[in-house]
Order: structure tokens, then sequence, then C-alpha cells
């Protein structure tokens, strides 16, 4: 019989999310359930890496479940799950330690990068990406969605899949294929720089209406005169706009940057409420889910137990290969 072609990805819970995740991971995610077997899970023996409170990492755990089904994350379609509730993971990558070349880790630029900003260098940190692959590999993926800033972990993925094919036997792994997001654009935070919560400049996905509108209002603009036309490439608000604003919208307000008349606080204005109303939908889902913990607590029971099955099968036939079974 042949397989569904098998998606997979994972999510860190180790924040709140911003409309930054929502754009570059969590859509499109949710519109490639269509196409195939999607396995999306929580990352959380990731986020322990930088989340070090036991009562955060439980909350942003449970957050992130309800947010993404929120969002759309079908579990009649889709296996959604906790990464911890398939313990086979820890198994899989300590195989592929043993395999693993030091130096593969070293290059490593996300390892660099997050030292830089101040997260403790660990083994765990250091060996992030063997965890990850094992994510991957434990379910004979085919396809992982990920931003252009997990590229060099799908290249670790592969070769490490590479290496126990070529040291175990063909076939004993899948070895899978990236599907690096380029179209998707990196969404902008209130500061023009790239939307990230290691950056503080965010717009939550799931805030309160007040204080994430008041972040709106208080964008730093230029001082450019109400009457005198305002830049367009150079503006804050317009890409934020355009996401969530609908087109004839989105071109009446680069007409009125042309054109001039029309103050910034009248743009933050309009921005604050298309993008309130633009997750209207995810909100009111969400809102009932929080008054179900019950179905979340399924969802991912359910999810656990058709991830471990599936994942059974690879560890077996791994365990097999290299001489352990
Ligand atoms: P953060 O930068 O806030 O720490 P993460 O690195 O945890 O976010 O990102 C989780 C997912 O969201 C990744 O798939 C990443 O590609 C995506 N993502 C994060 N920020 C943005 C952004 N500003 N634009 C597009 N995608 C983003
Ligand atoms: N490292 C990914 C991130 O920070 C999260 C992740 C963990 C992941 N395991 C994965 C993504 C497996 C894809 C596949 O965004």
């Amino acid at each position: 019989m042949v397989r569904a072609m098998r998606i997979l990805t994972g999510l860190q819970p180790s924040g709140k999310l911003h409309i930054g995740n929502y754009f570059g991971a969590m859509e499109p995610a949710v519109r490639l359930q269509e196409q195939g077997e999607a396995f999306y899970f929580i990352a959380n023996y990731h986020a322990m890496t930088s989340v070090r409170d036991p009562g955060e990492l439980r909350e942003y755990t449970r957050e992130l479940a309800v947010d993404f089904l929120a969002c759309g994350l079908d579990p009649a379609r889709s296996v959604f799950f906790r990464q911890s509730d398939v313990p086979e993971v820890n198994e899989l990558a300590w195989i592929l330690s043993t395999v693993c070349p030091l130096s593969l880790l070293e290059k490593c630029h996300s390892y660099k990068d997050k030292v830089a900003r101040g997260i403790s260098p660990s083994h765990g940190l250091f060996a992030y990406p063997v965890l990850m692959a094992a994510d991957i590999l434990l379910y004979d993926t085919n396809q992982v969605p990920v931003g252009k800033d997990q590229k060099q972990h799908l290249e670790v993925t592969r070769d490490l899949a590479g290496k126990i094919n070529e040291a175990y036997g063909e076939g004993t792994l899948v070895v899978p294929e990236p599907i690096i997001r380029d179209s998707v654009a990196v969404v902008p935070g209130l500061d023009g720089q790239k939307m990230s919560k290691s950056y503080h400049n965010t717009l939550p996905l799931f805030g309160e209406e007040k204080p994430s509108k008041k972040l709106i209002m208080r964008m730093v603009t230029d001082s450019t005169p109400v009457e005198d036309p305002k830049p367009v490439d150079a503006s804050l608000i317009l890409p934020l706009f355009r996401l969530v604003a609908d087109e004839a919208a989105y071109g009446e307000m680069v007409a009125q940057h042309q054109a001039g008349g029309t103050g910034y606080g009248d743009f933050k204005k309009r921005l604050a409420e298309a993008y309130w109303d633009y997750f209207e939908p995810m909100r009111r889902k969400r809102a009932e889910l929080l008054a179900d913990p019950g179905y979340v607590d399924d969802v991912l029971v359910q999810g656990a137990e058709k991830a471990r099955a599936a994942a059974a099968v690879v560890i077996d036939r791994v365990r097999r290969a290299v001489g352990i079974a």
C-alpha cells in the first residue's frame, strides 16, 4: 500500500505567540493539512533549552495546544501531540548521536546565535539538532515545512539519516525533504526589525484588546506633517496592514500615504482595528476551547497514541538494524 505523503513540523512552547508565528508558521501548517498526512507537535523537550521555569513550560505548552487548535489545526485530519508523549524520540536521538560527528554540530549557526543572545550553552542546546533530527526521522517523514532559520537543521537531519543508512543498511531511515518557506515574507515587528519575542517588538496573537491596540498606537513613526505625503517603502504600518486588511483597504491606505492629508494616528487606528477583526474568528474558537479543557486533553491523548503507533514501526526497524533487538 502506498502511504500518503507525511508532513511533519514542530513548534517550541517558549513564549506567547505573536502574529509573526501565525503568518510564518501556523497558517502555512494549517493550509498544508490538505496535502498529506500531517504530524504537528509541541516541541517541549526543545523548549527546555531556554525555559527553566516548570510552571512556565507547562503553561506555554498548554497555550500552544489551545492556540494552534484555535488557528485551524484540525485533529480529525492531523496528528497533534506533545513531543514528550513519545519518549522513543530520546532513544532515536541517542542512536543518531552515535553517528553524529561533533564537527556537524559545531557548524550550526543557531547554537552560536542563541549563546550570543545569552542562552546557556548546555549540552542540550548543542545537541538540539540531533533531537530535532530524531523528531523528524522517528515518523518516516517525507516533508518538513520550516522557516529559513531551520534550513541548516534539516541538512543535519538528512546527513544523519544518510549516515545511519550507510552504516546499517539502506532503508533504515527515510531521508526527508525540507520545504523552506521562502514565499512567506518575514513579518516585521513594531519597530521594523523582524518580529521576534527576543526583540520585544511583537504584536500578540491572542492578547487583551486594549494593551494590544495600544502597542500599535505607540509605534514610532517619522515626523512628516499630516498634510504631506508619507513614505510608502519605509512605512512600518503598511506591511502589517497588508497582512490583516482586505486588498481595497490596503490600496486605499497606500494611496493616502502618497497623497498626504492623513496623519499616522489615523493609519495606526485602522491597523489596530483590522488586526483585531482579522483574528476575531480564531479568538472565538479559542474561547470555546478554553471553556472545554477536557476536549484539548482528549486531542493530545489521541494524538500521542497515533504518534506512538507510527513511531513504534520505525524504532523497531532501527533497533533491529543497529543490533539492540
Ligand atoms: P521568535 O523569533 O519569536 O523566537 P520562533 O523562533 O520561536 O519565534 O519561531 C517559531 C516559528 O515562527 C518559526 O517557524 C519561525 O520561522 C516563525 N516566525 C517567527 N517569527 C517570524 C516572523 N517575524 N515572520 C515570519 N515567521 C516567523
Ligand atoms: N527547531 C524548531 C524551531 O525552533 C522547532 C522544531 C523542533 C522542529 N523539532 C522539529 C521543526 C522538527 C520541524 C521539525 O522552530
